[in-house]
């Protein structure tokens, strides 16, 4: 039998039942920052030692944390499909439940880049990246994080991961950030698409569409279910 392809789009909902907030559930305010100063090529102009700090506190924090449910759903799809996800998310759970293709939009949090050559992203063990850490052109390192107002340049790999999907599973985004949330319109006609949120966004009729007003844990355990149900002998 031919394995079919689900390709996932995921959000920081997928992260909550592990404990970390959400970005829209807290009033535009980023754990009590404005996120143009901590996630802007501005803000970090302006006060590379908050971004620098306000980073190393979201690794911390996600260090503390452990992939839940959801993730591990994902994760043990593997065994039968062939899973791509595509998270907005720059934690490392998904990976950290046993997933082995993820495509990070927005970057990742344990990794630093270089801010003279954007090709020379390094690995962060622990938690800190301070004033002074270089890369080896001697150049002060960032995060490796794709902030507002950046190009998002797994982008092109994302949509032609997205057009060639069988399945299309949508879990924790508001899909308020483009260009992320238009990743739902190169889905092609039929394939089903399944939406899991507690608190539903809006997306456009089309047809095969399932919305699932649930915890990602709870949602993504249907979804599982069903798919087993359909596809596999
Ligand atoms: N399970 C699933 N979804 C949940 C849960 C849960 N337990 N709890 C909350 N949600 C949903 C919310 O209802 C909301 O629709 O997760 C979604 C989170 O939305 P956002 O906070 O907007 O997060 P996201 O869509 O990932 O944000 C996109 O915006 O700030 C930027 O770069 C940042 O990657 C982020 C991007």
């Amino acid at each position: 039998m031919v394995r079919k392809k689900i390709v996932v789009l995921s959000g920081a909902g997928v992260s909550a039942e592990s404990g970390i907030p959400t970005f829209r559930d807290s009033n535009g305010l980023w754990e009590g920052h404005d996120v143009m100063d901590v996630a802007s090529p501005e803000g970090w102009r302006r006060n590379p030692e908050l971004v620098l700090d306000f980073y190393n506190q979201r690794r911390k924090n996600a260090l503390s944390v452990h992939p839940n449910q959801g993730h591990s759903t994902l994760a043990d799809l593997e065994e039968h499909f062939d899973v791509i996800i595509i998270t907005q998310n720059v934690d490392n759970l998904h990976e950290r439940a046993g997933s082995t293709n993820v495509i990070h939009l927005h970057g990742e949090l344990f990794k630093s880049r270089s801010t003279l050559d954007h090709r020379l992203i390094y690995d962060i063990s622990g938690w800190e990246l301070n004033i002074g850490d270089k890369c080896e052109k001697g150049a002060q390192l960032r995060p490796h994080i794709v902030w507002f107002g950046e190009m998002v340049p797994m982008m092109e790999l994302a949509v032609k991961e997205v057009t060639t999907a069988d399945i299309f599973v949508v879990v924790g985004t508001s899909l308020q950030v483009y260009p992320a949330a238009g990743l739902i319109d190169y889905v092609s006609r039929n394939v089903p698409v399944y939406i899991i949120d507690p608190n539903m966004p809006e997306v456009a009729p089309r047809t095969n569409l399932s919305l699932i007003e649930a915890p990602g844990s709870v949602g993504l355990k249907q979804v599982a279910e069903e798919l087993a149900a359909k596809y596999l002998p």
